[in-house]
């Protein structure tokens, strides 16, 4: 049987940490969809074109062969995954993810991914948008204090210099972006199962979803 797993939710809900859990489980391949849009968001800052050059913006698209490997982004042989987590990305990418044209580009080939491959995609619009028919749809949440803090520890780890406050605030501002934009906002799909992970640790949260999609299958 060929499956799909659907996870969207806010910024720092867990996503990505989840689905990479689940991955494993199922044996799936790991799609982080909005590592693609900071992709886009470095290339595009790289190269000085702002948000609202949208056609010099889809060029460079076309130029971007994309693929996951070990669940990191592999842009034309390199691997950007550590680049494209930095703060200078995060806060300038709901920019870049709110450009119609940039997410048909990019839906196109979350698409082309999940037909080729048995996958698992975590992103803002993949239960009500890219795998609309996938039988199995998380939406993670948890507060915005809660996930702030699992930001900051996480960048503290890597040495990051950051701030406690400077990252709320940028979650906050993150949430109403990507809830309000016009294309694709953040929406929970009508049949996705909502999960709060606020107070939950990474194993209560995985064995949960892992729970609920046996219940499926085996139904
Ligand atoms: O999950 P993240 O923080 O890495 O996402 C980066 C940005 O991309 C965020 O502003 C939301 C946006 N995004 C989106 O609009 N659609 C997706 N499927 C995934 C991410």
């Amino acid at each position: 049987m060929k499956i799909s797993v659907a996870i969207d939710g806010p910024a720092g809900a867990g996503k990505s940490t989840i689905a990479k859990l689940v991955a494993k489980k199922f044996d799936l391949m790991y799609i982080n969809t909005g590592a693609m849009y900071r992709a886009v968001a470095l290339k595009s800052k790289e190269n000085g074109l702002k948000a609202d050059n949208v056609t010099e913006i889809c060029k460079l698209i076309e130029t971007m062969k994309m693929r996951f490997e070990k669940d990191d982004l592999v842009l034309n042989d390199e691997n950007i995954q550590s680049k494209i987590t930095m703060p200078e990305i995060s806060s300038i990418v709901s920019a870049y993810a709110s450009i119609p044209e940039v997410r048909k580009m990019l839906v196109k080939l979350q698409r082309e991914m999940s037909k080729e491959f048995n996958v698992i995609m975590d992103g803002r619009d993949i239960g009500t948008v890219v795998l609309k028919d996938s039988s199995f749809k998380f939406f993670l949440t948890a507060t915005p204090e809660e996930r702030a803090t699992r930001r900051y520890k996480e960048l503290r780890e890597r040495n990051i210099e950051c701030s406690y406050d400077t990252i709320l605030k940028d979650i906050i501002e993150r949430d109403y972006k990507d809830s309000h934009r016009e294309v694709d906002p953040l929406r929970k799909a009508d049949d996705a199962i909502e999960v709060d992970t606020t107070g939950l640790n990474i194993e209560e949260v995985t064995d949960k979803i892992i729970g609920l999609i046996n219940l499926k299958i085996n139904n």
